[in-house]
C-alpha cells in the first residue's frame, strides 16, 4: 500500500515533468506560438452570425459588415458601426435598407454619412487575442467609445488575418499589414483625415496600435492621428511570457525564472516579439522632434489577472523618456511620478506628462479586469479627452 502510494506519486511528477518540457518543446514551434499568441482559433461567437449584429445586441442596420483588402491575403471582415445619435437621426432610411453583409459599402446611407459630414469623427478599433469582432465585452466596447459623441463618433473593427471570417494565418508583419490596410481605407475610401481618427485597443491590439503609430508617424510627411488609447497594453512578448499564467494561476515560464540560461534559450525562440515600449518611445521621440502634436492614454486595471498592470508604468516610462534629452532610471521615474500623480480614490490613480507637443497619460484603475474595462466610461471619457484642444 505504502510503496503503491509512492510509486503512484513518483509516476505522477515524472508525468507532470514530462508534459511541461513537451509543453515547452511545443512552445518553440512557431505554429503553436502563433496559437498561444493571437488565440485565434478560439472564436467564442460559434453558432453567432457575424452578418447579423443585431444577434449582438445593435439596432437593425446599426452596424454594417464588409470586408477590406490587406496583403497577401483575400480580405479583412469589417463592421462600420454608426453611434445611436446619429442613427436616431436617419432611423427611418436605416430601416428601409438591406440588410447582411453588404459588397459594396460606398452605396450604404450609413458609409456616406462617415465620408461626407466634415464634422465625423472615427475610432479605429484593434481588438485583442481570441474571439471576433463580435465576441465578449467587445460589444459594450464600441458602444463606450461613441457614448460622448453619439452624432458623430463611428467605429471601425475588423477581424485580423485568421481570425473569424478573414482567411489566413496570424503573423506580426501580417497583422501590422492588417491594421494599415484599415486605416489606409478609413484614409482614403471613408476619406477621414487623421485628426478626426482616433485609435482604440486593447490587450494584442495594443501592440499593433503601438506599431501603427510609429510607422505612420516616420512618414514623410508625418501622419500622425488624433490620439491612440492602449488598454491593458503589454511590454513586450517576452516581459508578458515571463509574467503570464494561464488563467492567472498556473504560470507557464515562472517556474524557469530560476534557470535563467534556460530561460533566456527558451526566450530566444519567440518569434514575434511585438516591442510595444520601443515602439512607443520611437513614436514620441519622432513626433517631438518634429513639432507634430500627438495623445497617448495608457489604461490598466490593477485587477487584470490577464496582462499584470505593472506592464503599463515600464511602457509610461519609455514614452516619457523619449520627450526627455537625459534618461532616468526607472526608480527615479516613479519618485517624479509620486509629485504628480492624481489620486482618484477608488478609480484609482492619474498621471499625465505635458510637453509642448504632446500629453502622455497613465491610468491606472483600481477595478475594470482585463475585458470589463473596455466597456466603461472611462473609456468613452478618454476618447472625449482626444478630441477636446487644450
Ligand atoms: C525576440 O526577443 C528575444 C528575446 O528578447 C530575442 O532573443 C529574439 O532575437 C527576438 N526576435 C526577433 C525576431 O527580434
Ligand atoms: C531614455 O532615453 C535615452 C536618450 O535620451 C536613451 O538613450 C535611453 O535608452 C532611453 N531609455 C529607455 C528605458 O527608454
Amino acid at each position: 500500500m505504502f510503496w503503491s502510494f509512492f510509486n503512484y506519486a513518483g509516476l505522477a511528477g515524472g508525468t507532470v515533468v514530462a508534459l511541461y518540457a513537451g509543453l515547452l518543446g511545443l512552445l518553440t514551434t512557431s505554429w503553436f506560438q502563433a496559437h498561444v499568441v493571437y488565440l485565434h482559433a478560439v472564436q467564442m461567437t460559434w453558432g453567432k452570425d457575424l452578418d447579423i449584429p443585431e444577434v449582438f445586441g445593435f439596432l437593425h442596420n446599426q452596424v454594417t459588415p464588409f470586408r477590406i483588402k490587406s496583403v497577401g491575403v483575400e480580405s479583412l471582415y469589417t463592421w462600420h458601426i454608426l453611434p445611436v445619435g446619429l442613427y436616431r437621426q436617419r432611423e427611418i432610411d436605416l430601416l428601409h435598407e438591406a440588410s447582411g453583409f453588404v459588397p459594396d459599402i460606398t452605396s450604404r446611407l450609413g458609409f456616406k454619412l462617415l465620408r461626407d459630414d466634415p464634422e465625423a469623427r472615427l475610432v479605429i478599433h484593434f481588438h485583442g487575442a481570441a474571439g471576433t469582432v463580435g465576441s465578449g465585452y467587445r460589444g459594450p466596447n464600441y458602444r463606450a467609445l461613441s457614448a460622448g459623441q453619439p452624432d458623430k463618433m463611428h467605429v471601425l473593427t475588423f477581424d485580423y488575418r485568421g481570425f473569424g471570417r478573414s482567411s489566413g494565418w496570424p503573423t506580426e508583419q501580417g497583422l501590422i499589414a492588417d491594421a494599415t490596410a484599415v486605416v489606409e481605407w478609413a484614409l482614403h475610401v471613408a476619406k477621414v483625415p487623421p485628426e478626426r481618427i482616433v485609435i482604440y485597443s486593447q490587450s494584442m491590439g495594443t501592440a499593433v496600435n503601438a506599431a501603427i503609430m510609429e510607422h505612420y508617424a516616420q512618414q514623410y510627411p508625418p501622419i500622425v492621428f488624433k490620439g491612440h488609447i492602449l488598454t491593458a497594453p503589454f511590454v513586450d512578448v517576452p516581459t508578458l511570457v515571463s509574467t503570464y499564467s494561464v488563467a492567472g494561476t498556473v504560470p507557464i515560464l515562472g517556474p524557469l525564472k530560476r534557470f535563467p540560461i534556460l530561460f533566456d534559450y527558451l526566450k530566444s525562440f519567440i518569434k514575434d516579439n511585438w516591442s510595444t515600449k520601443n515602439r512607443v518611445a520611437s513614436y514620441v521621440r519622432t513626433n517631438e522632434q518634429n513639432g507634430q502634436p500627438y495623445k497617448l492614454t495608457l489604461l490598466h486595471g490593477e485587477d487584470d489577472y490577464d496582462i499584470p498592470w505593472t506592464h503599463t508604468p515600464v511602457i509610461f516610462w519609455h514614452a516619457v523618456n523619449a520627450t526627455r534629452s537625459e534618461k532616468v532610471s526607472f526608480e527615479d521615474f516613479e519618485k517624479i511620478k509620486d509629485e504628480s500623480k492624481v489620486d482618484l480614490g477608488y478609480a484609482g490613480s492619474l498621471v499625465e506628462c505635458k510637453t509642448k507637443t504632446g500629453v502622455i497619460r497613465e491610468e491606472i484603475l483600481k477595478y475594470g479586469l482585463h475585458d470589463v474595462i473596455m466597456g466603461n466610461p472611462v473609456v468613452t471619457l478618454a476618447v472625449m479627452r482626444m478630441f477636446e484642444d487644450e
